[in-house]
């Protein structure tokens, strides 16, 4: 193959950027043959990397309380139909204990932006947790925090930070926040993340309302720029009790090709095959890892919690055991060549030499 779309895929392959007009064009081609040649390719470079193994991350959303109002989120502030829960600091420890006995090397402390959680409540649960398991990296995911905060975290020994971007182009980004929240933030504190030495991961939705073409264009135009050890990139879901209950869900086929993609411009990146395409999709883990994904997120959370924790309609899944799961999920992976494995996964160029 020889066509236009054939050598895009090459030079992102070989180049790790393409114009803007590329980018669009492997975004909007319709033949499935591109759709091919894009998964091959970011399969050869994830497996030159990362052989087949998969990286587990243990999830743990500590608290559903949020200050903010985003308009697609299911635990936003004005949602009075959520019971709200803060898991207690032993809570958090028992689950790490739990998820430690059972492989896990990475927790990800997740939830809404809680105020509760001030720096001296989280650093006093980051230096416990890593002072039981020295041997686990510690991810926290609590959103927008200062400068100060985010190196007392650090401080602490906190690993890596999740904050998507959500979106990379600013009138969408005000479509989807609401007006005291604007994307120059975000990006100000992804580059901080970034200057302090986190292994740092921004994101997006895919199919978020409103979005564009000319908008995920820019969101991988960001990523190409940030240069992010990690991206989370799902599917947009409806949540029934959100300004945006009536949108249709983004597309399952979209979010595998931005995987691909990214994975071609970011060769080392870790990829998770996120849990709003595994809610997608019946078989959207194993799809995300086929399409160049590296990570999965299986939920730690206590099952009491859990289905609190409802960013979108269909997230909360029946309560199996953790360890059930994870045997479920090893099978299913083995069933396509891969396997899960219990290391840190660290960004390679994080990796001591
Ligand atoms: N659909 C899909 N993803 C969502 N998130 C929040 N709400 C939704 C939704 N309705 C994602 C956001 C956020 C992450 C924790 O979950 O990208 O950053």
């Amino acid at each position: 193959m020889h066509d236009p779309i054939t050598s895009l895929i090459t030079k992102l392959s070989t180049e790790h950027r393409l114009s803007a007009e590329g980018y669009a064009q492997l975004l909007t081609t319709e033949d499935p043959a591109v759709q091919d040649a894009l998964i091959t390719a970011a399969v050869a470079v994830r497996k030159a990397q990362f052989g087949n193994g998969i990286f587990l991350r243990g999830l743990i959303e500590l608290t559903n309380y949020c200050k903010n109002n985003c308009y697609y989120c299911g635990i936003r502030r004005d949602n009075k139909d959520v019971m709200r829960y803060r898991m207690s600091h032993q809570a958090v420890l028992d689950c790490c204990q739990m998820g430690a006995e059972l492989g896990f090397r990475t927790f990800v402390l997740q939830g809404g932006e809680d105020p509760y959680w001030n720096d001296a409540r989280l650093c006093a649960l980051i230096t416990d947790i890593k002072a039981r398991f020295p041997q686990c990296a510690v991810t926290v995911s609590l959103g927008e925090r200062s400068e100060e905060s985010y190196r007392a975290l650090r401080d602490a020994g906190a690993d890596r930070y999740l904050l998507r971007h959500e979106t990379a182009d600013s009138q969408h980004y005000a479509m989807l926040h609401p007006p005291e929240m604007s994307l120059a933030n975000r990006m100000r504190c992804l580059r901080t993340l970034k200057s302090l030495g986190y292994q740092t991961g921004c994101g997006m939705m895919v199919g978020s309302p409103y979005q564009t073409i000319e908008h995920l264009v820019k969101d991988l135009q960001w990523i190409e720029a940030l240069q992010p050890e990690t991206v989370g990139i799902g599917p947009f879901l409806p949540h029934h009790a959100t300004p945006f209950a009536a949108f249709p869900a983004g597309s399952a086929a979209m979010t595998l090709r931005l995987l691909s993609i990214v994975r071609l411009m970011l060769p080392t990146v870790l990829l998770p095959a996120t849990t709003a395409l595994g809610t997608l999709l019946p078989d959207g883990l194993e799809q995300g890892i086929l399409a160049g994904a590296n990570v999965i997120m299986p939920n730690l959370t206590p099952n009491t919690e859990r289905c609190n924790y409802q960013l979108y309609d269909g997230k909360c899944t029946a309560a199996k055991d953790t360890l059930s799961v994870l045997r479920d999920r090893t099978l299913r992976f083995a069933a396509i060549g891969y396997e899960t494995v219990h290391q840190r996964g660290d960004a390679p160029s994080f990796l001591k030499p």
